[in-house]
C-alpha cells in the first residue's frame, strides 16, 4: 500500500502568546531550523515523497514561501487550509482525498524528537490495517494524551487526564489506514469544541486495531515558552536522527 505524510501545522498556538503574535509557531526557530523542518525530514527520511501540510489561512503563504514546491527537500509538497482551529482529528480529515487508498503517516508540527520513524513504521508494516501510535515515558503526562498499558498491549487512552493512569504520554506521531478518514466521520466534538486525535486512536483501540512503539530518544512537543526552549536545548545537545 502507498504511503503518505501530513503535517499538521494549524492550531493557534496562544500558549506561546507574544511569540506567535506575527507568526505561526510552526516557523519559530529550534536549534538551526524552523521547527516545521523537523517533521518534514523525519517523513523525507524514511523515503516520504508525497508529503501534505495543513495550516490556517493566516500564514500559508509564509510556509510556501519557505518550502516552497517541496523540491529542495526531495518531496512533493501539497498545502491544505484549515478554516478553523477545528482541533487535530478535523485537521487531519482535510487530508482525505490526498491520502485516499494510502496509509497515512502523521506528525504534529509542534513535536520534536530524537527517532528515526523508520522502527516505526517498521513494526506498523506488520500489520497495514492497524492504526499505530508513538509513546514516551514523561515526568508530566497530565498535559497530553496518556495511555494505560498491560506489558506493550495500550489498555486506555485518555485525553489530558487529572489523575494520570501510568507515565505514558502518546506522542503527536501517528500511522493510519485509509479507513482513518471514515473513522473521523463518526466524531463528535469533545468539551473543548474539537475533534480529538484521542478518539480516533480509541476508536482502532475499541477495535482491537491499535499498536505502540516505544520512543527510544528525547520526544517533547513545542507548543509553551519552556517546551519551546527545551526543544531548543535538546536539538543542540544530539541532533535528531533523520
Ligand atoms: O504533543 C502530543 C499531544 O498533542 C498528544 O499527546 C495529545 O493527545 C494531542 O491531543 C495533542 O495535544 P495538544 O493539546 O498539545 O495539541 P495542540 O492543540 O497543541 O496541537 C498540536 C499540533 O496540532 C499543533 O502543533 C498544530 C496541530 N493542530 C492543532 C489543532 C488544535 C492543527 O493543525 N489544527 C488544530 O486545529
Amino acid at each position: 500500500m502507498q504511503i503518505r505524510g501530513i503535517i499538521l501545522a494549524g492550531g493557534k498556538g496562544t500558549r506561546l502568546g507574544e511569540l506567535t503574535k506575527v507568526t505561526n509557531k510552526h516557523l519559530l526557530p529550534v536549534g538551526p531550523l524552523p521547527m516545521v523542518y523537523y517533521p518534514l525530514k523525519k517523513l523525507t527520511g524514511i523515503g516520504i515523497k508525497e508529503i501534505l501540510l495543513v495550516s490556517g489561512t493566516e500564514h500559508m503563504g509564509d510556509f510556501v514561501e519557505l518550502l516552497g514546491s517541496g523540491k529542495d527537500h526531495g518531496c512533493n509538497l501539497t498545502y491544505r487550509v484549515q478554516d478553523e482551529a477545528g482541533g487535530i482529528a478535523q485537521a487531519l480529515s482535510l487530508a482525505a482525498h490526498f491520502a485516499r487508498d494510502a496509509r497515512s503517516v502523521v506528525i504534529l508540527g509542534d513535536n520534536i524528537f530524537q527517532d528515526t520513524l523508520k522502527p516505526l513504521l517498521n513494526e506498523s508494516n506488520q500489520h497495514e490495517d492497524h492504526a499505530w501510535v508513538a509513546l514516551k515515558r514523561v515526568p508530566d503526562p497530565g498535559r497530553y494524551g496518556v495511555a494505560e498499558l498491560d506489558g506493550n498491549k495500550v489498555l486506555s487512552i485518555e485525553e489530558k487526564p487529572a489523575n494520570p493512569r501510568s507515565d505514558c504520554a502518546v506522542a503527536g506521531i501517528y500511522i493510519y489506514p485509509p479507513d482513518v478518514y471514515e473513522v473521523i466521520k463518526t466524531l463528535k466534538p469533545s468539551r473543548r469544541g474539537e475533534l480529538e486525535i484521542t478518539d480516533v486512536n480509541n476508536y482502532y483501540l475499541k477495535h482491537g486495531r491499535l499498536g505502540s512503539s516505544l520512543l527510544q530518544g528525547y520526544w517533547t512537543d513545542a507548543g509553551t515558552p519552556d517546551s519551546l526552549l527545551h526543544a531548543n536545548q535538546l536539538v543542540r545537545e544530539h541532533e535528531p536522527v533523520w
